[in-house]
């Protein structure tokens, strides 16, 4: 099908709900408590396929706590985090461990086994010494079973009609933002567009609540200029082009790339401009699901231990494919990658503002309602007015900040934000959104990672 720009960034829109993932769905609280890793032979390198591994060779019993420190049966003390609400990450003793949290479906049930892991995978913190787990928490808890909404199959076969009194609501109630009709969503139903969304199951699942910000760090962040946005330091742009991610559920991965892109040409001053590979994290990742979606944390944590190469070595398709990237291309890796804040659940304003200012562009993700979906210019905020004729569930996308300002006029505070829909969209592919009141929950999820710039 060939499609317009305008109309490939539009439907993307409904692609994005895609980071739904794995079905687990499981808390902060159900992570904390005693663990049992059953760890197989170990010696191996990252080739490892830890769907074929015997654990159960020897095992490690690693306990979690509020907020996140872990601890072994030898009182090491480590770091932990939850992976939203679809696995963790254990860094402790020099071994990283990371698994997804085990889940079942049989139709739409889904059920959630939040006190075991699929098979994960373990190694030190040099990338050497892999080993497959898998990891039961000792106190045992009921499993949770979560019914997938299901839409009714007339409504799916409705053909999407624009809503203009929805477009003219959006733009009387308000003047933050214009909103614009796309017309070219008339070429497809309901179904296609929840189909590409990642389907009624895509949600957001319950908002880990924020930090006190501590006094240090709004100390510090008082200190930030009033404005910053890395497309111009001192005229200077240090942000890579904008993409444009077709019709996969890719987001997570363009905005790791853009985070990895502009990181590497603030830390080289410019002197190296890679554009990477997002195809290599579709196809190759187990620690995504390809165009279904992914997160940006365990984009840091892949390249962390395979690199990337560029996107002239392995170019984007937008589909799934089979990993064939070339032996011959060099890799570029992460030296670090965090949730900003420490750990998932620790971000706040003030410290994404450090993390700009200091390191460069992050990776945040937000939830998009349909409002969102005819944001032409201005400062995006969820007006609340929802299509009667157009039924769309909330979403979730992820995308790259690249700055923050306030406006002379009114003082409204906003952020600055790269998306992957190709230029024509929104403002020549940015958009602004508020900041400071956690809007569309932008304020929860930042991540950063760190590149190490080949020399
Ligand atoms: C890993 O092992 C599983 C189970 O034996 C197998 O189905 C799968 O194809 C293997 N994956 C790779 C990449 O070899
Ligand atoms: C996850 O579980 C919570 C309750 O624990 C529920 O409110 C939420 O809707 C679920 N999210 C998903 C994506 O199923
Ligand atoms: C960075 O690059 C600019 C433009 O090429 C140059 O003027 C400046 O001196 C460089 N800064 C450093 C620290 O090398």
């Amino acid at each position: 099908m060939r499609l317009s720009g305008v109309l490939v960034c539009l439907f993307l829109l409904w692609v994005e709900g895609s980071w739904g993932d794995t079905p687990a769905n499981c808390t902060y609280e159900e992570l904390l408590g005693t663990w049992v890793f059953q760890v197989s032979k170990g010696g191996h390198d990252k080739t490892i396929n830890c769907s074929a591994e015997a654990t159960g060779q020897s095992t490690v019993t690693v306990t979690l706590e509020k907020l996140s420190v872990a601890t072994d049966e030898l009182g090491n003390i480590g770091f932990f985090t939850l992976i939203y609400n679809q696995g963790f990450e254990v860094v402790l003793n020099g071994y990283k461990w990371f698994a997804f949290f085990k889940y079942s479906e049989d139709g739409p049930k889904v059920t959630s086994y939040c006190d075991q892991t699929l098979p994960g995978w373990v190694h030190d913190v040099l990338g050497h010494n892999w080993a497959c787990f898998v990891g039961k928490r000792v106190k045992p808890v009921p499993p949770k079973i979560d019914y997938k909404p299901v839409f009714s199959s007339r409504l799916l076969q409705k053909p999407y009609r624009h809503n203009l009194d929805f477009i003219d609501s959006i733009n009387s109630v308000q003047k933050s933002w214009k909103a614009a009709p796309y017309p070219e969503h008339e070429m497809y139903t309901l179904k296609e567009l929840h189909y590409r969304a990642g389907g009624p199951a895509s949600r957001i699942p319950v908002r880990v609540r924020s930090m006190p910000v501590k006094a240090d760090l709004a100390k510090m962040a008082a200190a930030l200029p009033e404005h910053w946005d890395w497309r111009n330091v001192d005229g200077v742009n240090y942000v890579s082009p904008v993409r444009n991610q077709a019709s996969c559920g890719s987001c997570y991965s363009f905005a790791s790339m853009g985070m990895l892109e502009a990181r590497v040409r603030i830390l080289t001053n410019n002197t190296e401009t890679p554009i990477l590979s997002p195809q290599q994290v579709v196809s190759c990742s187990e620690y995504s699901q390809g165009c279904d979606g992914g997160f940006p944390y365990l984009i840091g944590k892949y390249v962390q231990d395979f690199g990337v190469v560029d996107e002239s070595c392995f170019p984007y398709v937008a589909k799934d494919s089979p990993c064939g990237v070339p032996q011959n291309c060099g890799r570029m890796y992460t030296a670090e990658y965090n949730y900003v804040g420490g750990f998932y659940g620790g971000c706040s304003e003030m410290a994404m503002m450090l993390e700009l200012v200091k390191n460069g562009p992050m990776g945040v993700a937000f939830e998009v309602y349909p409002d969102f979906m005819h944001y032409k210019e201005g400062i995006y905020y969820h007006t609340g007015l929802e299509d009667p004729f157009n039924p769309f569930e909330l979403t979730n996308h992820a995308v790259l900040l690249v700055g923050y300002g306030r406006c002379h006029m009114t003082g409204q505070k906003y952020w600055i934000v790269k998306n992957s829909w190709s230029t024509s969209w929104g403002e020549d592919g940015y958009f602004r959104i508020r900041r400071g009141s956690d809007e569309c929950a932008i304020e929860s999820i930042a991540v950063a990672a760190n590149p190490i710039p080949k020399l």
